[in-house]
């Protein structure tokens, strides 16, 4: 499906049908319309879902505008989730202890806003160990990076009984901090992981520092190696293409994946919440239909 980036998407421009959008800046590469509009033709709900992108001070201006015309729900990428959760007049649990919202939409004339990052992360976890004979919440962990995205899976891990967390950064003092607010959380020097001699292995690594968006890894391949079993996973955040630290894990073996499957879980609970579906959606399927866009 090719959704048009549009400054506004005009609710009024689709009589018979439900409006949606993704916003976001950038927002050209958003595969939200594909998954959502796969979930729509399975659940047979006559919806249409666009994609607006804002400059850095227009989210509030456009978010109204959207909903004033009769937009029914929009979801909230880079760099707006902060500002969404201001936005909203009534918010869930999960948004309020995100602090940050990417979802949002009108019921009974108010404004709601919720965070189903979290929840999108761990269901896509908990398939991925499973497929791999694992369970999430006896997993030995590791999150490589301190920055915002490590920030957003550290809760929702503990949250789910993950007791064995370690999180590397390459600036040792930002790891110190997060473990700080996370007591149970072993901060680790990437110093440390080249050293790895532990004979109980990593069963799940995840990538959450910057270096998918260009072409590096944060650690190096001998030490990934060190690091994980043959029934591993090796999870980037990152989506839209094989990251480096990826190709090393899969030239080692192991099982590597991107985060668009995160992406589609996030979204399903946001179109349950919205349609509120008589089916139940075929995850792997929107998962196939947003990979053939690539
Ligand atoms: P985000 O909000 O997307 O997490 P961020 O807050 O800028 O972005 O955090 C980026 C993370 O990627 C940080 O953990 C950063 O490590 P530092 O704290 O040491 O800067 C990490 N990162 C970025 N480039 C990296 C690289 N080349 N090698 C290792 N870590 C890197």
């Amino acid at each position: 499906m090719n959704t048009p980036t549009v400054d506004q998407v005009n609710p009024q421009d689709y009589p018979g049908k439900d409006v949606y959008t993704v916003i976001g800046h950038p927002i050209a590469h958003s595969r939200s319309p594909i998954i959502h509009m796969t979930f729509a033709k399975q659940a047979n709900e006559p919806i249409y879902y666009g994609r607006i992108f804002a400059e850095l001070d227009e989210f509030k201006k456009k978010a109204t505008e959207f909903f004033a015309r009769g937009g029914k729900g929009m979801n909230i990428t880079v760099p707006f989730k902060l500002e969404a959760y201001e936005l909203g007049q009534k918010k869930t649990p999960r948004a309020e202890l995100a602090k940050a919202a990417n979802v949002l939409w009108m019921q009974d004339g108010e404004l709601w806003c919720d965070n189903t990052d979290g929840i999108g992360l761990i269901l896509d976890l908990k398939r991925l160990l499973k497929e791999q004979g694992q369970v999430l919440s006896g997993a030995k962990v590791l999150i490589l990076g301190a920055g915002g995205a490590a920030q957003g899976v550290v809760a929702p891990l503990m949250d789910e009984g993950v007791t064995d967390l370690s999180l590397a950064n390459r600036t040792f003092s930002k790891a110190e901090q997060m473990a700080q607010q996370f007591p149970s959380l072993k901060p680790l020097r990437m110093e440390d992981l080249a050293a790895f001699s532990e004979p109980q292995k990593f069963d799940l690594i995840i990538n959450a520092t910057a270096t998918g968006l260009g072409d590096s890894s944060p650690i190096a391949k001998d030490v990934l190696a060190k690091l994980m079993h043959s029934k591993s996973v090796a999870y980037d955040m990152v989506y839209g293409k094989d990251t480096r630290f990826m190709k090393d894990a899969a030239e080692l073996g192991i099982r590597a994946v991107d985060g668009l499957g995160m992406l589609v879980e996030q979204a399903a609970d946001a179109f349950i919440t919205w349609r509120k579906p008589q089916v139940s959606l075929d995850i792997n399927a929107a998962i196939v239909a947003a990979r053939a866009t690539y």
